[in-house]
C-alpha cells in the first residue's frame, strides 16, 4: 500500500469526482464507445498533457482495435483561464482522412480550445469527429458546443488530479479535486 501522506496537501480541496466514480464512469463510456464504434474503429486523439490519464484508461474499457495518436496545444493567457487564442505545439502523426476520429479532453471550461481543435481537425477531411470530455463545467461556454460523450458535469471551480495540473503539478493526484492553493503568475 503506497502512502496518500502527499495528498494532504492543504491546497487540495474537496473531492469533486472520487477514484471509484471516475473509473465506473470511463467504464460506462468504453461500454458505449464500443457499441457506438463497432464497425468502425476510432482513431482516439488525446490533447495533451491533459487528457494522457484519461485516455490511458478510456482506450483500455473500448473493446475495439482503437489506433491512438496525440497532440499538444497551447492557450495564452494566465494560469487558470484561456483566452482562446491556441497554438498547435505538437502535431498529429496520422493522416485524419476518412477516420473515424474520436478527440479525448480532459475538461471544458470556455469551450474556446475545444471549438479551435473542431475546426482545424475537421478542415483535415475526416470521416466523423466526435468528442468525449472527462468533465465540463456547468455554465462558462458562451457557444454552443458539440460534445456528444460526456463524463462529468461540475461546477466551475479550478480543479485537479486524473491528469489535470496546476503549474504542472498535481496530474497524478488519483481523483478530481478542487484547488484551493495560491494562483501561479505565468
Ligand atoms: P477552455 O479553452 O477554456 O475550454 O479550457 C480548456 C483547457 O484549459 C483544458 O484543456 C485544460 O488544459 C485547461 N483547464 C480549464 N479548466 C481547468 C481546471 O479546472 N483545471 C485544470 N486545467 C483546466
Ligand atoms: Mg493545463
Amino acid at each position: 500500500m503506497t502512502s496518500d501522506r502527499w495528498l494532504h496537501d492543504p491546497d487540495l480541496g474537496q473531492v469533486v469526482v472520487a477514484e471509484d466514480v471516475l473509473h465506473k464512469r470511463v467504464a460506462e463510456l468504453g461500454d458505449e464507445l464500443t457499441a457506438d464504434y463497432e464497425d468502425r474503429p476510432p482513431l482516439l486523439v488525446g490533447v495533451l498533457k491533459g487528457a494522457f490519464v484519461f485516455m490511458s484508461d478510456l482506450a483500455r474499457a473500448i473493446a475495439l482495435p482503437v489506433e491512438v495518436d496525440v497532440m499538444a496545444v497551447a492557450s495564452y493567457g494566465s494560469a487558470t483561464t484561456t483566452s482562446g487564442v491556441v497554438r498547435i505545439v505538437k502535431d498529429l502523426d496520422s493522416d485524419l482522412t476518412d477516420r473515424h476520429v474520436l478527440v479525448v479532453e480532459d475538461i471544458v471550461d470556455s469551450g474556446l480550445t475545444l471549438s479551435y481543435l473542431r475546426r482545424s481537425l475537421l478542415a483535415r477531411r475526416p470521416a466523423s469527429l466526435e468528442v468525449c470530455a472527462l468533465l465540463v463545467k456547468e455554465g462558462r461556454q458562451r457557444a454552443k458546443l458539440d460534445l456528444k460523450y460526456v463524463g462529468f458535469h461540475i461546477p466551475p471551480d479550478f480543479v485537479v488530479g486524473y491528469g489535470l495540473d496546476v503549474a504542472e503539478r498535481y496530474r497524478n493526484v488519483p481523483d478530481i479535486r478542487v484547488y484551493q492553493g495560491p494562483v501561479p503568475v505565468d
